[in-house]
């Protein structure tokens, strides 16, 4: 950490910023988005360095910040298990503990939210989470933008999830009972959300039905994921017969609001949980979606290192 620092809010959770903070940086990544593609210079960290750390693979997290990072003047160090002491079970306190004495912001994409939280709680800098097995804060930051830059105000709207309850369902659940929107999930049996780990008190925002048209039916946004997320795949052959009807088809999305739209975060398996059809169809705006990961990220870590502009 650089003398004169002291901002310390890391990114852990979407619950962990208000309503009115994300009404701040969806304007602002609106701004640096549209900077970038005037191909206007914008460096305000120069001299600033962020460390990324992943325990599991990734291309839209590492390319988004990475490219992000130095885009903004920064500059980026990437760090693996495999590469890294963390490897060889070096204590994740103690990672935090040097880390964060030579970088200005770190990112992780790791295993357990514990293990995250233990490393923010002994990092002298912000934390992002890029993807625990609990949450994936700057996936929703990016869908949300997404739909706003399509669609307008998410607050009142229905967005359907269909599949695995896992850190995306989580996450979008965080970001229902914050921003004011509605979520209808319908998951397998078994797979259901889990209300203690997405840790939200109001019950209103969410429906959940068995059958996965019924939770598409005038949805203004249809969302899905994989079937087995990283770190499960020893339930692949289990998780493919139980979601083998939680497949986003074309009648999903007709029982959806006509102007509905698609998002998946990807990477996607065409044929199990999304058909071809509607992935690369007129209502899926992935593309889009995948590329606002890094114009939100901008506006997150300048947000986190100098706070609000203008
Ligand atoms: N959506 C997402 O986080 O993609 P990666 O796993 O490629 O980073
Ligand atoms: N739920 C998925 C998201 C991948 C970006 C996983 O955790 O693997």
């Amino acid at each position: 950490m650089k003398p004169g620092m002291s901002l310390r809010k890391h990114y852990l959770q979407f619950k962990d910023f208000r309503a009115e903070e994300y009404a701040y940086l969806f304007e602002r990544a609106a701004t640096i988005k549209k900077r970038f593609k005037n191909y206007e210079k914008y460096t305000p960290l120069v001299d600033r360095t962020l460390a990324m750390i992943f325990e599991k693979a990734s291309t839209r997290t590492r390319v988004s910040f990475e490219a992000g990072m130095y885009q903004m003047g920064g500059s980026v160090v990437n760090l693996t298990t495999g590469d890294s002491q963390l490897g060889r079970a070096e204590p994740i306190e103690d990672s935090a503990r040097v880390i964060s004495r030579m970088v200005d912001l770190v990112m992780i994409r790791t295993y357990e939210q514990t293990k995250l939280d233990a490393f923010a709680a002994n990092s002298r800098v912000p934390v992002i989470n890029g993807l625990t097995n609990e949450y994936h804060p700057c996936q929703i930051l990016a869908d949300v933008f997404t739909y706003i830059e399509h669609r307008g105000d998410i607050r009142g709207k229905v967005v359907a999830w269909v599949g695995d309850g896992n850190n995306m369902a989580n996450t979008w659940l965080q970001a229902a009972d914050i921003l004011g929107f509605t979520l209808h999930v319908s998951t397998p049996g078994g797979y259901e959300i889990d209300a203690k780990v997405a840790g939200v008190s109001n019950t209103d925002c969410v429906r959940v039905f068995k059958n996965p048209l019924d939770a598409c039916r005038h949805a203004h946004l249809v969302t899905t994921d994989v079937w087995t997320s990283m770190g499960y795949e020893a339930e692949n052959e289990t998780r493919r017969l139980a979601f083998a009807d939680w497949c986003v088809d074309a009648d999903m999305m007709a029982a959806a609001q006509p102007d509905a739209l698609f998002m998946h975060c990807l990477p996607a398996h065409r044929g199990e949980e999304v058909e071809a059809a509607v992935i690369d169809g007129p209502q899926s705006v992935v593309w889009d979606e995948a590329e606002n990961r890094m114009h939100v990220q901008k506006a997150l870590m300048e947000y986190l290192l100098l706070g609000r502009i203008g």
